[in-house]
Parts: C-alpha cells; sequence; structure tokens
C-alpha cells in the first residue's frame, strides 16, 4: 500500500511523526506495509522550524521538498498545488494523508481530491467559528473532500456530525498527546535549553504569538507590551518568536523594545520546547498546539485569542480565554500564580480525559489499513 503524507508547517510535522513511526511498524504488527512518501511542501523553510523537528523527532527525510516558501495565501497555496498535483500523479498513492490546518494541508486536500485520491485527515473536526482565520477556512474544506475523517476529540466529532460528516468520521484520540508521551523522557534527558537560559530552578513563563489576528494587526503592541508588563510585574518570561512575529515587529512597531525580563529567543526545537512547557509557571500564547501541550504536561495556559479550537483544555481547568487585553492577561497571569502558590504540586489536568489514551496513531494506522484493503 502506499500513501503520500503532505506536510509544510511546523505543526504538521509534530503530527507527522507519531503517524510515521506507527506506519513503518504496520507491518510487524500482522497489518499489510504500507509505504509513505512524505511530501514537504517548503511552507516553513528556516532549519529551526523544520529541520531540527525532522531530526529530533526522527521523522524519514521527506520524498521530495516542494522549496514553495512563503507568499500571500492564493499564490502561496496555488504554487502549492502544482507542485503536489505533479506529485501525485506520479506517483500514483492509494491514500494522501493530510494533517491539521495549515495551507499546506489545503493544497493537499484539493490536489488529491481533484484527482480522486482517497485522503484521510488527521486532527479533523476542529473549529473556531471565525471564519476570518485562514485556518478555519483549511479545515471546513480539507474536511469535507476527505473521505476518512480523524477526530481527535468528542466536540471534533460533533461539529463533524453537525456538517453532515458522522459517517466518514471516527475517533482516534490526538496524536499531539502521543508524540508527548512519546518525548518526554527523551526532552528531560536531551534538552539543555534551562540550563542555557540560566532558569533551572527559577519560577518562569512561556510566550508564544504568531496568529495573523494578533500580529497583521494594530494588536500586536499591546500584547508586547502586555508580555513586558508580566514580565515586569511578576516573572522572566521566555520569548520564542516566530518569523512572521519578527516581521512584523520590524514593519508596525519597529520602537518597541523587549524589557529586561522578557527573554526574546530564536524560535527552539521540540525537546526544548516540551521542556520549556513542562516546568514553565504559566503560559501565555495564540497557538493551538501550544494550548494543548501545556495541558498534556499540567502547565496552566492563557490564550490570547477570543475562542479556542480546543475547548476541552478550557473545560479541564488548564487554560483561560482572555482576548488580548492587557488587564485581562495580566489579572490572569496574577491569579494563575495565586493558584500555583496556594498549592504545593503542579495541578492535574486529565489529558487522557479528553484526548484519548496516547495511541492516535495507532488506530489510525490500522483504520487506513482498513480503509485500503476493502
Ligand atoms: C502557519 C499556519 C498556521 C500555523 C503556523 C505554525 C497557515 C495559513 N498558517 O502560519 O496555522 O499555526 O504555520 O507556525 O498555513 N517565515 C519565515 N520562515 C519560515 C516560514 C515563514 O521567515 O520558515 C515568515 C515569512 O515572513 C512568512 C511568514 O513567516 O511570510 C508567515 O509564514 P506562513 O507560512 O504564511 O504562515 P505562519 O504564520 O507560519
Amino acid at each position: 500500500m502506499r500513501t503520500v503524507s503532505i506536510v509544510g508547517a511546523r505543526p504538521q510535522f509534530v503530527k507527522l511523526a507519531p503517524v510515521s513511526r506507527a506506519m513503518s511498524c504496520a507491518q510487524d504488527q500482522g497489518r499489510p506495509a504500507i509505504e509513505d512518501f512524505i511530501v514537504h511542501t517548503g511552507q516553513h523553510y528556516d532549519p529551526g522550524l523544520s529541520d531540527i523537528f525532522f531530526s529530533e523527532l526522527d521523522i524519514p527525510a521527506p520524498g521530495i521538498d516542494l522549496n514553495i516558501g512563503s507568499g500571500a495565501h492564493g499564490e502561496q497555496t496555488a504554487r502549492m498545488l502544482q507542485g503536489i498535483e505533479r506529485v501525485l500523479l506520479d506517483i500514483q498513492p492509494d491514500m494522501v494523508v493530510i494533517y491539521g490546518d495549515t495551507n499546506s494541508t489545503l493544497a493537499g486536500a484539493l490536489a488529491a481530491s481533484k484527482l480522486h485520491i482517497p485522503i484521510a485527515h488527521i486532527e479533523a473536526g476542529l473549529r473556531s467559528f471565525d471564519r476570518a482565520m485562514p485556518e478555519e477556512i483549511n479545515r471546513v474544506v480539507s474536511d469535507h473532500v476527505s473521505d476518512i475523517l480523524f477526530a481527535p476529540t468528542t466536540t471534533a466529532m460533533e461539529n463533524l456530525g453537525n456538517e453532515h460528516l458522522s459517517d466518514r468520521s471516527i475517533l482516534v484520540g490526538d496524536v499531539m498527546l502521543d508524540a508527548i508521551r512519546f518525548n518526554s523522557s527523551l526532552s528531560l534527558l536531551k534538552s539543555k535549553i534551562l540550563d542555557k537560559l540560566q532558569l533551572e530552578g527559577q519560577r518562569y513563563g512561556v510566550a508564544t504569538l504568531h496568529r495573523a489576528a494578533n500580529t497583521d494587526s494594530g494588536r500586536l503592541r499591546l500584547l508586547l507590551d502586555s508580555l513586558n508588563r508580566v514580565a515586569s510585574d511578576y516573572l522572566p518570561v521566555v520569548f520564542p518568536v516566530h518569523p512572521r512575529t519578527v516581521a512584523r515587529i520590524s514593519t508596525e512597531c519597529p520602537d518597541w523594545k523587549p524589557g529586561p525580563r522578557l527573554m526574546v529567543v530564536d524560535p527552539v526545537g521540540y525537546l526544548d520546547m516540551i521542556r520549556l512547557t513542562e516546568i514553565a509557571s504559566v503560559v501565555l500564547t495564540d497557538s493551538g498546539g501550544l494550548q494543548k501541550e501545556a495541558f498534556f504536561l499540567n502547565t496552566p495556559c492563557i490564550t490570547l485569542r477570543d475562542e479556542t479550537e480546543w475547548p476541552e483544555t478550557v473545560d479541564g481547568g488548564g487554560n483561560i480565554l482572555v482576548g488580548t487585553s492587557q488587564d485581562k492577561i495580566h489579572q490572569a497571569v496574577g491569579k494563575v500564580l495565586s493558584l500555583a502558590a496556594d498549592g504545593d504540586s503542579k495541578p492535574s489536568f486529565s489529558a487522557e480525559k479528553y484526548f484519548g489514551d496516547g495511541d492516535a496513531a495507532g488506530k489510525i494506522v490500522a483504520e487506513i489499513a482498513d480503509f485500503l484493503s476493502r
């Protein structure tokens, strides 16, 4: 059986890793062998956003890198679509596997569906119900043209049901939980980030910021000032800055400067990010993936958005949605830190209750093998 996995952006490499590993074990488990050809669109091309994930997560090298790079949405997606179509015509796979909700996901979905190749969508059914987000369009279109929808949570299953997609949907749990469970002892062993940033034994927070709605608007300055205020009033904050955010800071607010306790660093690899997140007292982010990673690692998260695709993290007591108001952000950090000071150990957010048993990838591969044998 031949599959093609299409990825291109940082969060997709994390989702691919457990699936790729499970595919390579399929034959040992009495299933037909699955030969997976990885197409890297090149959406993320900086080594710190791409290569390091392949090496740390032990993902096989891509069969092809389309080197598409950055661009406006239409232009970037169109170039991916052209490149992916050529590869699919050449390889003639039995199935295409797409991951998450980036422009690479959308291009893979469109190219495969036009060629009538069955599609499996991993992390299907997520909805923010905000069509202004490029990712929301990518999710909706990808789900509707896919043949198997692998949902990470019951909420995702309900969303798919509401769009009349139940007959194609399977609840498998979250492959990002698989990735954390597989890699957290490795990160303890290998990551030197706390030492490098001189944070060993210290309280600190971690912040990330890259959503278009936050970076490509007047909100950017407010959010950056909020991070400075949190760092100055409460605790040092490590801020690995996404290249999109670096680019926007230089055009929107070139005079902005981080305060002394806001530690601006380059993007970090997966093992360092897990380590930083696990030991942090609080995470501030607009990333979907990091909201979950914080939850899986029992670190309280404050989400700098008005809505989340991961309401389980809020219901489970691990995430506070604050939007972008400086005062709300500040109060939320104060609340999280005072709760931590009252208790003597880390909270426990019961990842398994909402996100499966840490073997979503095994279930996905079993279903793919079954689908292709029919
Ligand atoms: C993309 C995804 C987003 C995901 C994020 C994870 C879409 C629509 N968005 O956003 O859902 O959360 O990845 O990081 O697909 N850039 C570089 N080097 C790179 C990549 C990007 O410098 O390797 C800069 C460029 O200036 C580029 C900008 O970042 O224009 C944005 O990159 P892009 O791929 O458009 O989207 P992300 O913001 O990374």
